[in-house]
């Protein structure tokens, strides 16, 4: 790659700048076409969910944003840089990080050699202090190996790994999937910090309870596209419709 191109823009801080910008974004594992023009932007600061049936696109979309997919077509520009035609291993640098569904603990690792390993891509990444202060769960586990933690703990791993890492756009899929509802509200209250200190998130997420309160605004998927957008402040209104979509 020659140096222009290794060259990143970095948008000024500013809240409401476009964090993430999805233009026709179509996606393919091998022959199977499964994202079919996909729209939609962040803006920086924002929490947006992805909502949508099984098999809608959701998680695709994600992994088809960190160019981890067989092949994809359209725009995808991140904090200003397009990535269409970055390799996956550069796409993390622009500061963005993707907390897949299989959360990806190190087994043999405890928590702590965990929480030292992941690089760091941007200043600004979350020391262990931060960490144990936003988790503190996790500083009570600390010398516990990844085999020996609850899913819940597993969870909680896997965003603080992200957040060592210095992004400022997260992509979450499913996070409180299986959970229990006490873990599920504590992830809730780490959310709201998160998104108090600034950072951009999108999140695929079947609880809809557990979203509706986080969320500035909702995009509904279906067959590979986002087919309605929904705000927080129209969701009251409109929420025998998104029922509907949901099929819930
Ligand atoms: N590796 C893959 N190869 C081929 N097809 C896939 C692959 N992964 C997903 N798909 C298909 O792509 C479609 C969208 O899947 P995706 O995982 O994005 O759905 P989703 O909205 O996250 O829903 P859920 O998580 O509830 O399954 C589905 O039809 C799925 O079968
Ligand atoms: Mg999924």
């Amino acid at each position: 790659m020659n140096q222009a191109a290794e060259t990143l823009t970095d948008y000024p801080d500013l809240e409401g700048a476009e964090m993430l910008r999805v233009r026709n974004l179509n996606a393919f594992y091998g022959e199977s076409h499964i994202l079919h023009g996909v729209d939609f932007d962040v803006k920086r600061g924002e929490l947006v969910t992805l909502l949508g049936r099984n098999g809608a696109g959701r998680s695709t979309t994600l992994k088809a944003i960190m160019n981890m997919v067989g092949r994809r077509t359209g725009s995808i520009v991140i904090n200003g840089n397009e990535t269409l035609g970055m390799k996956p291993h550069r796409i993390p640098r622009l500061g963005i990080g993707y907390c897949p569904e299989e959360r990806g603990i190190f087994a043999s690792l405890d928590v702590e050699e965990n929480l030292l390993l992941p690089p760091t891509v941007r200043s600004g990444g979350m020391s262990i202090d931060d960490i144990y202060a936003m988790f503190p769960h996790l500083y009570e586990r600390r010398r516990s190996q990844g085999t020996r933690l609850s899913g819940g703990e597993q969870q909680m791993l896997a965003m603080a790994r992200i957040l060592r890492t210095g992004a400022r756009l997260l992509l979450l899929d499913e996070i409180t999937e299986g959970l229990a509802p006490v873990i599920v509200q504590a992830l809730g209250e780490v959310l709201v910090k998160l998104k108090a200190r600034g950072m951009t998130i999108v999140l695929v997420e079947q609880n809809f309870r557990f979203a509706a309160p986080l969320a500035d605004r909702h995009f509904v998927m279906e067959h590979g596209r986002i087919i309605e957008e929904i705000g927080a402040a129209e969701l009251a209104s409109r929420r025998d419709h998104l029922n509907t979509l949901l099929g819930v």
